[in-house]
């Protein structure tokens, strides 16, 4: 009788390990839920969160960073972060873009894109919330994906918080460790911090604040017609809903005759 117990006690315990093992993959740290405006089956963005990140994006990422996938013009779309057109040719002139007709660099105009990473190691951050994921899974019925997403924004806000303050010279690199990197440290310095990015409205600018507005706003890059997607699902639910019904309806009506014994 104890052998048994103790296979079965012994099964138990590898399958529950095995589970634990699966979702090492992931990042080492905690990644908290953030409730962004763009969760859950019927979320938008908000654009006042958005317009935050693109400035805290302006005024600190781009120093390393790039966004070569995104077209200036689109920060003029009424789904994204909506500047006036004249705003966003304002803000296109501070880049410049190799122009291979001139070959020569000129300022950026709306049709341009974001310039490439200056940096040689920061990855472009264009795809960046959708490259990575915060929460793993499905797990259960994937019902927390549903209502959360897959935990991209919210990888990036826990990577921005996450600094311990720690650091170390490895082979001429300086690492900072971070409780979400695997392995634990980024050759990243912590770029955020209370207060850094100062907004006209005076809106919240403590570091948790900071790393959530650049979050939302790299959420847009990676998925601008975020909006659009989840209209289309909705109404493809609805089609599908009405279309079950009426077909349950004709398959009722079709067999009538058999069911009921009737002859005509
Ligand atoms: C001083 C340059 C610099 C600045 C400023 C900077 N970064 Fe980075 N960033 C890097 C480098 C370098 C890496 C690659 C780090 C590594 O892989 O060890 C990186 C990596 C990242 C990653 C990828 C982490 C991963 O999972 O691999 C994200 C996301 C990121 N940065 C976001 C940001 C955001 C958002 C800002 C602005 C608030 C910012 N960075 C500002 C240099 C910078």
């Amino acid at each position: 009788m104890k052998v048994i117990t103790n296979t079965i006690l012994s099964a138990a315990l590898a399958l529950g390990l095995g589970s634990a093992a699966q979702a090492a993959g992931g990042p080492s740290g905690h990644v908290d839920n953030v409730d962004f405006s763009f969760d859950g089956p019927f979320g938008g963005y908000d654009v006042n969160q958005l317009q935050r990140g693109l400035q805290i994006y302006t005024e600190v990422c781009a120093a390393c960073h790039g966004l070569e996938y995104v077209a200036l013009r689109t920060l003029a779309d009424d789904s994204g972060p909506h500047l006036p057109e004249d705003q966003v040719r304002e803000y296109a002139k501070q880049f410049e873009v190799f122009d291979a007709e001139l070959d020569d660099f000129r300022e950026a105009t709306p049709v341009d894109h974001f310039p490439a990473s200056n940096l040689e190691n920061a990855p472009d951050l264009s795809l960046m919330a959708k490259k990575r994921a915060g929460f793993h899974g499905p797990y259960g019925l994937g019902i927390n994906q549903f209502f959360k997403g897959m935990g991209g924004p919210e990888y990036i806000t826990a990577l921005l918080t996450g600094y311990t303050g720690e650091e170390k010279t490895q082979a001429g690199v300086t690492l900072y460790e971070n409780t979400i990197m695997p392995g634990g440290w980024i050759s990243m310095a912590p770029p955020l911090d209370d207060e850094l990015v100062e907004f006209e409205d005076g809106h919240a600018n403590d570091l948790q604040h900071l790393a959530e507005d650049v979050s939302a706003f790299l959420m847009w890059t990676a998925e601008p017609k975020l909006g659009a997607r989840k209209q289309a699902g909705f109404a493809g639910v609805v089609l599908l809903t009405l279309l079950s019904v009426l077909l349950y309806l004709t398959n009722k009506k079709l067999w009538a005759p058999v069911k009921y014994g009737r002859k005509d």
